[in-house]
């Protein structure tokens, strides 16, 4: 299995490389980026590592690894200033995107090629992708709020002293503004979140409240996010490369799942070799129904926007 990340040189793109080689699934990771001697470079220092790691090639290029790549992860494009939202980016990464898409499907990917959206707006530009690369739609799968998702349980945990891995609360909608909160299916070590004698409303706010602002809290603290990034990016790709097909949160173009059609952003998504596998609309709150359906409704504002710009 062959990953080849776009971007590979930038923080984000030499982190998913870094997570992918602790894993140990993808037997060749290739980092690309317009600045090839910094692609390089973090392969180098990557490979390295290997051999108290796992039997990879870990090489840094350009186009070329296209053809022979199983599974293409974008993560270029320029990032989000502390005070500007997801969806603000979208002018000034779009262009570069577009241009990124034409580039893939100019250097011929496999037909069997997953791709896998990081650059953001991830849910605007993995519509995008799933439209202009040529490759089934469900090939085309947007890390959306499986970050979300990770931190969100990561701050949980960390505030009711409960283990990071069994805390389980999803993030779902837009990787943005309008993300959603699923309280109903919280829980920690199997038992209702909401039955923890420290869970309050104020306390759930509070953490949700924190879990939106990461992005911009890391961006503001350290410049931009990497590390929890691209543990994000390896359990999707894990996903993909083992067939695991496990349910995660992550963006497709939905086709009226939690009743969102034509607009891409996440919903609880079987992922396997063949990219998306199946879409679980399981029941949701009332509440947490209007959230998804906000959400859809904001990124598809945005969509017409941005799909007037490009056509
Ligand atoms: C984040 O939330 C990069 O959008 C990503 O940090």
């Amino acid at each position: 299995m062959k990953v080849s990340i776009i971007g590979g040189g930038g923080l984000v793109g030499s982190c998913a490389a870094f997570a992918l080689q602790c894993g140990g699934i993808a037997r060749e990771i290739a980092l690309l980026d317009v600045n090839q001697e910094l692609a390089v470079g973090q392969a180098l220092d990557l490979q390295h590592g290997s051999p108290s790691v796992a039997d990879q090639v870990i090489s840094g290029g350009g186009y070329e690894h296209i053809p022979s790549s199983d599974v293409i992860c974008i993560t270029a494009g320029l990032r989000r200033k502390p005070d500007e939202s997801r969806l603000d980016l979208i002018n000034r990464n779009t262009d570069l995107f577009v241009q990124i898409l034409n580039d893939v499907k100019a250097a011929g990917p496999k037909p069997s090629a997953i791709v896998v959206v990081v650059s953001n707006p991830v849910d605007i530009l993995t519509y995008v992708a799933a439209n202009k690369l040529g490759l089934p739609a469900d090939q085309v799968i947007g890390l959306g709020t499986q970050l979300d998702t990770i931190r969100f349980c990561s701050l949980i945990a960390e505030q009711l002293g409960s283990p990071p891995t069994q805390t389980k609360a999803l993030i779902l909608g837009e990787h943005g503004d309008s993300m959603v909160p699923i309280w109903s299916s919280a829980t920690i070590a199997g038992l209702p979140l909401d039955k923890h004698p420290a869970w309050t409303p104020a306390l759930a706010n509070q953490l949700f409240t924190r879990t939106r602002g990461s992005g911009a809290e890391v961006i503001k603290r350290k410049g931009g996010a990497g590390f929890a990034v691209g543990i994000a990016i390896q359990d999707v790709i894990e996903s993909i490369a083992l067939d695991r097909r496990r349910v995660l949160p992550v963006s497709s173009v939905q086709s009226g799942c939690y009743g969102v059609r034509d607009v891409a952003l996440s919903v609880p998504t079987v992922v396997g070799r063949k990219g998306v596998i199946e879409r679980q609309e399981v029941e949701l709150w009332p509440k947490e129904m209007q959230g998804m359906r906000a959400s859809g409704a904001a990124l598809r504002k945005t969509l017409d926007v941005v799909l007037k710009r490009i056509g």
